[in-house]
């Protein structure tokens, strides 16, 4: 009688731990693949809206799952990277400003823990292939260091797509050097187009994933980001023929790049789903910051009609393409919530089943974008001591303070989105891309009307701008204000209407200054020219 009891216990006990236990087991297992585009505008993913440039794979990540309507990010390569990571505002952590050259011994400090190393934490395999750019003068700095299992990518900001080559201009000349590097080692090995070449990586480490450990995989694609000077845009000769269409003979080319990155979503989709682990995947893509319409390392990418550019904190600098595919069960959506590049540590680190640490400026918004419920961020700042600008979001209204730099936050890219004949018809594209296919397969309908995200992604300006018009700038005391959803255009400043408002803002803004460490200049080391290193930028202090 007694051991009927216990037979009795013993099976409800088992019940509820099993009906405890295992969904937090399986969630806790999801693998997470974080794809990041390089300089990739607004203007440049058909689901804003535009038939010129085709992304159908990118675009059915969130047909499929969420397109994110209202995404962030910082307007710089290294301070988004260094926020991806840590989950922090890059101006808390010394990364502001402008981007690290090779020649300096400066990189995101140790002491801040990384997504890798808190993924590592729950057993995950964690990769990395591409870009890093948040230090690599040292060891210490290096992504095989700081949580990552393996790296095989460059790790500054950019190389030639097929030798690898990253190229400085110092006072003595032209200083360049290979930058590929498999882990520790130069990959002199390597061959190919750099997208091709990421692109065979992930799947290869896909395809050999062990599958009784979750898998992190980070694939920071150097596309579309523009090579050397000298040879900016390089494609696949074929590819670009394929783009006549694109009346810009250079944005012709940066088209095919960016063909090439959508290809290689599609491939890692259908990868995913051949080894059998896209029923247990998350799938993030984001572009870094927008895109490079004019300037040193110009793309021809294109945020029309958003104003600003990369290296603005105006729109077309920061409000960038952001999707997540993921194997819950919900409908597929457009999420109008911001969502700030700092909130992806949290959001994934709740995604894989933990509670996201406190000591970070990012919202853990998982459950809020999953189901369609209003954001937990109402506000996003933005400082940077070294161009000297401060700005803050906060709910419908953004507030520019400084200076920026004016001749990347006007108006630039409309010129480049003319189209020769007919654009190619985007639907035929969505439906013959590897990702809606394999999604569609899988029995994942598309609930959402593709027309209808696109209409409601279309940006309306309020007012058009003419060459002559005065626009706002800030600067000697000026502060621009303006209503970021009623002129997401950002073409009338609103701060001598709204004084209150703006001394409310720039009461958090000052607040916020307080948390700054101070940018150090960028300062340029001799001894890390590749001249000394076999013509390759690797590390160059050694810390005993
Ligand atoms: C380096 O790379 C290989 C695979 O490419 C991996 O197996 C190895 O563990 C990596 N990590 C380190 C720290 O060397
Ligand atoms: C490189 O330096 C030379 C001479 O100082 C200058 O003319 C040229 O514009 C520079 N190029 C870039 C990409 O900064
Ligand atoms: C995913 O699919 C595979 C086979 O297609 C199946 O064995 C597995 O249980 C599925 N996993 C989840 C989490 O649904
Ligand atoms: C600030 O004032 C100086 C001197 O009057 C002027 O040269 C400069 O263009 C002004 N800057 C801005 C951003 O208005
Ligand atoms: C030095 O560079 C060459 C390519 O220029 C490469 O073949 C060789 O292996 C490198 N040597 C070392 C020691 O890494």
């Amino acid at each position: 009688m007694l051991s009927f009891y216990v037979l009795i216990i013993l099976l409800i006990v088992s019940f509820v731990v099993c009906v405890k236990v295992s969904p937090r087991e399986k969630d806790s297992k999801r693998n997470i693949v974080l794809i990041v585009a390089d300089d990739l505008g607004w203007n440049d993913v058909s689901v804003h809206g535009s038939d010129q440039v085709l992304t159908p794979n990118i675009d059915s990540l969130g047909y499929h799952g969420v397109t994110l309507g209202r995404y962030y990010s910082n307007c710089i390569c290294t301070p988004s990277r260094a926020a991806l990571l840590s989950g922090k505002y890059a101006y808390t952590t010394g990364m502001q400003g402008w981007p690290l050259t090779g020649g300096e011994d400066r990189g995101l400090p140790v002491t801040h823990k990384i997504l890798p190393q808190y993924l590592k934490e729950l057993g995950y395999a964690t990769h990395l292939v591409g870009k890093w750019h948040v230090g690599s003068s040292r060891e210490e700095y290096l992504p095989t260091k700081r949580g990552f299992d393996s790296h095989f990518g460059h790790r500054l900001g950019s190389i030639d797509y097929y030798e690898y080559t990253y190229e400085e201009n110092w006072t003595i000349g032209k200083v360049s050097g290979m930058n590929m590097f498999r882990n520790q080692t130069a990959a002199w090995d390597a061959e190919g187009y750099a997208t091709d070449l990421y692109n065979n990586e992930a799947i290869s480490i896909i395809n050999s994933h062990d599958e009784t450990k979750p898998l992190f995989l980070m694939l920071a694609h150097l596309a579309p980001h523009s090579a050397n000077e000298g040879a900016l845009l390089q494609a696949p000769p074929e590819v670009v023929r394929s783009m006549r269409h694109v009346e810009s003979p250079e944005r012709r080319i940066f088209a095919a790049m960016v063909k090439k990155l959508d290809d290689s979503v599609g491939d890692v989709v259908e990868a995913l789903s051949r080894k059998g682990i896209l029923n247990n995947t998350i799938i993030v893509f984001i572009s870094d910051n927008g895109g490079m319409t004019s300037g040193v390392t110009v793309n021809y990418g294109s945020n029309y009609p958003l104003r600003g550019i990369k290296l603005s904190p105006y729109e077309g600098g920061v409000r960038v393409n952001g999707a997540i595919w993921a194997p819950e069960n919900v409908a597929s959506h457009l999420y109008e919530g911001y969502v700030h590049v700092t909130d992806w540590l949290p959001t994934l680190l709740k995604a894989a089943g933990r509670d996201p640490p406190k000591n970070i400026d990012g919202h853990d918004l998982w459950n809020k974008i999953m189901k369609n419920k209003v954001s937990s961020r109402s506000e996003i700042v933005d400082i940077d001591d070294m161009q000297g600008y401060a700005s803050i979001i906060s709910k419908n209204y953004k507030l520019i303070t400084g200076t920026v730099f004016n001749e990347y936050s006007n108006y630039q890219g409309k010129e480049l989105l003319g189209v020769i004949g007919n654009p190619p018809c985007y639907i035929d594209a969505i439906k013959n891309s590897k990702a809606y296919k394999v999604f569609t397969k899988m029995g994942r309908s598309v609930p959402i009307d593709i027309s209808s995200v696109r209409n409601a992604l279309k940006i309306e300006c309020q007012k058009q701008i003419k060459a002559d018009d005065v626009i706002c700038y800030p600067g000697n005391g000026t502060v621009c204000l303006y209503n970021i959803k009623k002129d997401p255009c950002e073409t009338t400043d609103l701060s001598k209407e709204y004084p209150e408002l703006v001394n409310k803002m720039l009461k958090v803004l000052n607040i916020e200054k307080k948390r700054v460490i101070p940018r150090v200049p960028t300062i340029r080391q001799p001894r890390a020219n590749p001249v000394y290193f076999n013509y390759t930028w690797d590390v160059f202090v050694d810390v005993v």
